[in-house]
């Protein structure tokens, strides 16, 4: 079988999408990445791209005068590239329902709290600021609201007495680059699934987030 093709879409460092590199050319995902597009001239994932020798695209946002065009210009790179999955990692702009609508089912992203807790941005200075004990990371299929849609993966991680934003961020940031990849592979292979409503893994409903642990896959879910 081909191998299943990405798009990655960035706008700063691009240490997920780097992960994700690095889980390809490790065997551990049978893909290859398309096309990467950053919304930011100088993101240093793009950088990460060129070395690799992937394409690499900038849409700069601030040259359309509204999202409908924005995004039809990240339509016009990705459609001719009929990618299996496209992949939203560290992409800090909101996309249109007609977008979200166009790659429905195919269109992830990774967002640095448990879903459905704190979305939007902040989601660490949050977590201390709230006391939480446990913070983490989620990988979700986009829907049409910030960072909602079905959570596929997540990983969590301890809140430190004497952590600040800084450190609590580099502590997710290191699940974020466990569970991405994962997500990915569970999508490629077709273990996980969405249909527009419910997701499925392994043919069966999931309705709560499969949990990686200690680099196994858990699933709370009966049946
Ligand atoms: C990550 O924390 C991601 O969850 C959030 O933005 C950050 C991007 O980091 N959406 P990177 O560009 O992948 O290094």
């Amino acid at each position: 079988m081909a191998k299943a093709s990405l798009v990655v879409l960035i706008s700063g460092s691009g240490s997920n999408l780097q992960a994700i590199i690095d889980a390809i050319k490790a065997g551990q995902l049978d893909a290859e990445i398309s096309a990467v597009i950053s919304n930011t001239a100088g993101a240093k994932g793009l950088d990460r791209a060129a070395v690799e020798n992937i394409a690499t695209h900038v849409v700069d946002h601030k040259d359309y005068p509204n999202r409908e065009m924005f995004d039809k210009a990240l339509i016009d790179i990705i459609d001719p590239l009929a990618p299996d999955l496209v992949v939203l990692a560290g992409f800090m702009r909101i996309l249109t329902e007609g977008f979200i609508k166009r790659y429905h089912h195919r269109l992830i992203n990774i967002h640095p709290s448990l879903l459905p807790r704190y979305k939007g941005l902040h989601t660490h200075r949050q977590a201390i600021d709230n006391a939480d004990k446990v913070h983490g990371a989620s990988v979700h299929y986009v829907s049409d609201e910030l960072d909602s849609g079905p959570v596929i993966l997540q990983a969590e991680v301890p809140v430190k007495a004497d952590d600040t934003e800084q450190t609590l961020a580099a502590r997710v940031l290191l699940e974020e680059h466990k569970i991405y990849p994962k997500a990915i592979e569970l999508h490629i292979s077709g273990r996980v699934a969405f249909d527009g409503e419910r997701l499925q893994f392994d043919g069966k409903p999931l309705g709560t987030p499969l949990l990686l642990k200690d680099d196994k896959l858990l699933n709370t879910n009966s049946g």
